[in-house]
């Protein structure tokens, strides 16, 4: 697929803020016909530093809440500001996604990319931890990395070269995450696909030097990107 929006941020300035797979390319994928209202507030679930909500807010012109975990909310507020976004319009916060601090139905929306099977294997974490802050009829769009098909029980060498069976136990194929989403009460879902920008993302990430890049080459180098790929799920909060 082309990638209209997300080739602005092809620099290696902003590609230095990834933490995985080009995560705006794959965000440009999973909003393809998106049905989030214009202007609404949404949660850039697990934004980690900061690069997709910036494409969230400039590219859709969503208010933007960053919440992340692992990176630090105050220089991810200074990268917002370099790139001439108000403080109003991204707002930086450090929040674990099982204990949320927003009121209740504060969301128009959810995004979350490369980040949701951290913490959403847990089948309750959507009707207990993430649902509650989202609005009647509101949509959350998850992009996950997965696997094309299964396979902890006798796991690929070509993957091991990179990731420990605990690291790989993230990674799952459609069928799981149809599963674990269909489990929710009170969300209808909308769709649990294999995304297309599989090869493209993994390139982006590959071209970087950081270790964890380096790291992740020896798995793909040696061919396990076949048993790879990336999910898009969408859902709609009953109501
Ligand atoms: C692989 S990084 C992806 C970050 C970003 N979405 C991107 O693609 O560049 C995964 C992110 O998940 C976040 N994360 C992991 N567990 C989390 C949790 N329990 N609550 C909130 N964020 C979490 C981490 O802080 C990290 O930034």
């Amino acid at each position: 697929m082309k990638y209209p929006r997300s080739q602005k941020y092809d620099t290696p300035e902003l590609m230095g803020k990834i933490m995985g797979p080009n995560p705006v390319k794959l965000e440009e994928e999973l909003l393809l016909g998106h049905r989030i209202p214009a202007g609404a507030t949404v949660c850039d679930l697990g934004s980690g530093q900061g690069l997709t909500s910036v494409f969230l807010a400039k590219e859709y012109g969503f208010t933007v809440y960053a919440a992340d975990l692992w990176s630090d909310p105050e220089e991810n507020r200074r990268f917002f500001r370099e790139m001439g976004i108000p403080d109003d319009r991204i707002i930086p916060v450090k929040a674990d996604a099982t204990a949320l601090p927003f009121p209740e139905e504060f969301f128009d929306a959810v995004v979350s990319t490369d980040s949701y099977n951290y913490f959403g294997r847990d089948p309750a974490f959507l009707d207990s931890k993430l649902l509650p802050f989202v609005k009647k009829g509101g949509y959350l769009y998850i992009a996950v990395p997965g696997m094309k098909r299964d396979c902890h029980d006798c796991l690929p060498p070509e993957l091991l070269l990179s990731w420990t069976p605990e690291q790989l136990d993230y990674l799952h194929d459609v069928t799981y995450w149809k599963n674990i989403v269909s489990q929710s009460r009170q969300a209808e879902v909308v769709s649990v696909e294999e995304m297309e920008s599989n090869e493209e993302v993994w390139a982006d990430w590959l071209r970087q030097e950081n270790e964890y890049a380096v790291g992740d080459r020896k798995a793909m180098e040696a061919g396990g990107g076949k048993y790879l790929n990336f999910i898009a799920i969408v859902l709609r909060k009953k109501g």
